[in-house]
């Protein structure tokens, strides 16, 4: 399958229609973006290490039995995955507290959370993707009452999955951000990406921040955190 017509440009990525209806193409760019856009920046090279990483991830994940819309990795910059229509929903998986949770409840930063805490955003930019609990989803018909208790099964498999994955890899899986799909037959699955703009990691020995906040917080070397979880992943 190729590349036909542009369908959608988000802030990460592009979509492109091909010559199935039940597949699309995803291409990853260059562009970081935080604060619900506010921040801007573009580096070169960034959209490859995210598509290389993020390819990876699913297929780990597939191993681990989780369906996703991921189909395979054409080349640097392009996804095959299948056509899904998003569920207006961010879940937020995390083990350790920081970012949004310490500024929202005023707790400390770092504590190691007893179980994982599953949190729910609303998807709209317009809004900054506010903070939902799960009957808001419900009685706004964001998603059913079995599409959320599939999201939420899911949403933990995965969180154990790529936890143990990164512990090999000497990295702490602070928290991540999930978004699911639905296919044209209603088959829920996880959709989207997963990538250091998506997840938190901090290295387990210095606990260096190796994801987004390095762009977020003005850090420096964000590229080359990026290109150290594509090295310990990829080896
Ligand atoms: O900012 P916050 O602490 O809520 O982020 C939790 C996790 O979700 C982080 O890993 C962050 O990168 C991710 N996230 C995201 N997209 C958003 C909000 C959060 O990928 N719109």
């Amino acid at each position: 399958l190729t590349k036909k017509d542009f369908i959608y440009e988000g802030k990460a990525k592009r979509l492109y229609t091909t010559e199935d209806p039940k597949y699309v193409i995803v291409e990853y760019k260059d562009s970081f973006t935080a604060f619900n856009g506010q921040k801007k920046a573009t580096m070169s090279g960034k959209g490859v290490l995210n598509n290389n990483i993020s390819s990876k991830l699913f297929k780990i994940l597939a191993d681990g039995g989780v369906e996703s819309h991921f189909v395979k990795q054409l080349d640097d910059t392009h996804q095959l995955v299948k056509r899904v229509k998003i569920v207006p929903l961010e879940v937020i998986i995390r083990n350790i507290t920081t970012g949004s949770l310490c500024k929202r409840l005023g707790v400390a930063e770092g504590i190691k959370l007893p179980r994982p805490l599953f949190e729910l955003s609303y998807k709209d930019d317009a809004l900054g993707d506010p903070f939902i609990i799960e009957d808001h989803a419900l009685l706004f018909g964001w998603a059913t009452k079995e599409e959320l208790d599939k999201i939420k099964e899911i949403s933990f498999r995965v969180n154990e999955i790529l936890r143990d994955y990164f512990a090999k890899k000497s990295v702490v899986l602070v928290d991540f951000k999930l978004e699911f799909g639905k296919d044209a037959d209603g088959n829920l699955m996880l959709a989207d990406e997963i990538s250091p703009d998506t997840c938190r990691f901090w290295d387990s020995s210095t606990g260096d921040h190796l994801d987004k906040d390095r762009f977020r917080k003005d850090l420096g070397d964000v590229l080359g955190a990026y290109e150290e979880i594509w090295k310990r992943i990829s080896e």
